[in-house]
């Protein structure tokens, strides 16, 4: 892969999601990786990627200058390049004229790097320090008023760096900055497409399997879906998927995994009614963890008596279930901690959330992808478009859109607005243009409002529609007026117990997307 070594900024994201675009494949390592951790993952090049700090800056990360004698193609980008820079005995100063935002830079040498640019093109800086000298053996290629030295390489040794942010959609020409340094600087091919990422899960796969049995737990979202596809296409008829109703659905889902999903892929499926079970578990629970915690519990424990059905139901020829087949995305990963470094903001519940007596052993063939990656496997697999362009559902459901108590009454009313705002967003045409729009149920709030004439005292609904690349980052959906108020007058006026509908504002970060 190509390791983009993060060095704390939020672009080390956005960066490996660009080089994916290049068909290069990319993985995030955290700075406080060794060389040698680093080497051990047999990187084809290296990024890295900017930061919050300034290189003389106590506790500053360092980049080891050992890393550049390795024969792997290094791009250093704006903290980077200088770290890059200070650790090859070149000088990093601070100028007095930061630069921030879109800034021309001058082209003096293209090389390798810069190929194809004109003489001037504009970036997108985020700056207070700049390098002044390049280290020995480094041509320079741009500077910028900010900036004497904006670009760099030594290509007979394979190292470049940038100044701006190639990576974020205002440098105009980042992406072929990028694809320059892959393709020409490092000489990688964009081979890593939709059709090879199967072929490499599916020899995977069976090689893991062999003839044991796997259940996959299916939700109907995208990511179970197409990890069931892929699993499919691996193992045929080894793999049953369990459909759980865990009460917390929303409305006609079971109908829609049925119809859509396994008449087109045709695999073996169980439905399972735990909603009892489940609301059982939750009674009394208010606090978010807690109910991720439980919810990924009992999924387990229901995945656990599906499994010995299907043990009992195959008799002789059939082996253990060995296996557990979910739909966790590479997000969900970093997220939930798992990202080596990463804070834990939330369980998700097929991640950190599983319980640790599971008697499975995971299979996770998505765990690398992004959502858009996932639903291009999927469109190549022959999942229903259907499904691939379903917006995402969160595992535990509603179970996290009640702020407070989970209850079946508060479940129906929840799922009456739920129902009502995707009516809405469909008649309007605007399903694949936002990300998704949550639909959150403040059950411990009530306030006092009128209707026909009489006092109410009701619960808020919250609309959360959001616009997202990969569920990491969001901004708040600018949906408009009409479509609000027509979802307002409806909820209103259909959902008994609801008397206000309220609009979030926040984007992501500060505030995540689900509301716990
Ligand atoms: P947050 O709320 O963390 O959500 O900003 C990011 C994306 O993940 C979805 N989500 C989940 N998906 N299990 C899932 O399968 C979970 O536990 C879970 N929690 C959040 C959320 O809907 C959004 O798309």
């Amino acid at each position: 892969p190509v390791l983009v070594v993060d060095f704390g900024a939020q672009y080390a994201q956005l960066i490996a999601r660009r080089v994916r675009e290049a068909r290069v494949f990319s993985q995030i390592v955290p700075h406080t990786a060794t060389v040698d951790e680093i080497m051990a993952k047999d990187p084809a090049a290296i990024i890295l990627s900017g930061g919050p700090s300034s290189v003389y800056a106590e506790g500053a990360p360092a980049v080891d200058p050992r890393l550049f004698e390795q024969g792997v193609p290094v791009l250093g980008i704006c903290y980077g390049f200088q770290a890059m820079t200070v650790a090859l005995g070149g000088q990093v100063a601070e100028t007095g004229l930061r630069e921030f935002g879109r800034t021309p830079v001058n082209v003096c040498e293209a090389g390798v790097l810069l190929a194809g640019s004109p003489d001037e093109q504009a970036t997108w800086m985020s700056h207070g320090d700049a390098v002044h000298a390049a280290p020995e053996g480094f041509a320079v290629l741009a500077t910028s008023a900010g900036a004497p030295v904006a670009a760099f390489e030594d290509d007979e040794r394979r190292l470049y760096g940038v100044q701006w942010h190639p990576e974020v959609k205002h440098s105009p020409l980042g992406q072929s900055t990028l694809e320059n340094f892959l393709y020409n600087g490092a000489g990688l091919q964009p081979d890593w497409t939709p059709g090879n990422v199967i072929a490499e899960q599916v020899e995977r796969i069976r090689a893991r399997v062999g003839d044991a049995r796997v259940i996959c737990g299916l939700s109907g979202g995208v990511d179970s879906s197409v990890a069931a596809a892929l699993v499919q296409r691996a193992i045929g008829d080894q793999l049953t998927c369990v459909f759980v109703d865990h009460g917390l659905l929303r409305a006609g889902e079971a109908e829609q995994v049925e119809r859509d999903f396994v008449a087109a892929v045709g695999v073996k499926l169980k439905v399972v009614d735990a909603e009892e079970r489940f609301l059982t578990a939750l009674a009394g629970v208010t606090d978010p963890e807690t109910k991720r915690k439980i919810i990924g519990r009992e999924f387990i424990r229901v995945f656990e008596d599906a499994a010995r059905e299907v043990v009992a139901e195959a008799g002789e020829s059939g082996g253990e279930v060995k296996f557990l087949v979910q739909g966790t995305l590479y997000p969900d990963v970093v997220e939930s901690g798992g990202g080596e470094g990463a804070a834990n903001i939330k369980s998700h519940h097929n991640v950190g959330g599983l319980p640790d007596d599971l008697q499975f052993e995971l299979i996770e063939p998505l765990r690398t992808l992004f959502k858009d990656e996932v639903r291009s496997v999927g469109l190549e697999l022959g999942v229903p478009e259907a499904i691939v362009w379903r917006q995402p559902f969160p595992g535990p459901g509603l179970g996290i859109r009640i702020i407070g108590e989970v209850t079946r009454a508060r479940l129906d009313i929840l799922r009456e607005a739920d129902l009502i705002v995707r009516e809405e967003l469909s008649a309007a045409g605007l399903d694949r243009e936002i990300w998704q729009c949550p639909v959150v149920l403040l059950a411990d709030v009530r306030s006092v409002g009128v209707q026909g004439d009489g006092r109410t005292y009701g619960h808020p609904i919250v609309l959360r529609p959001v616009s997202s690349e990969d569920a990491m980052t969001a901004d708040w959906s600018r949906l408009p007026f009409e479509l609000l108020a027509q979802i307002s007058n409806r909820i209103t006026n259909e959902v008994a117990d609801v008397n206000r509908v309220v609009l979030d504002v926040t984007s992501k970060p500060p505030g995540t997307i689900e509301w716990e």
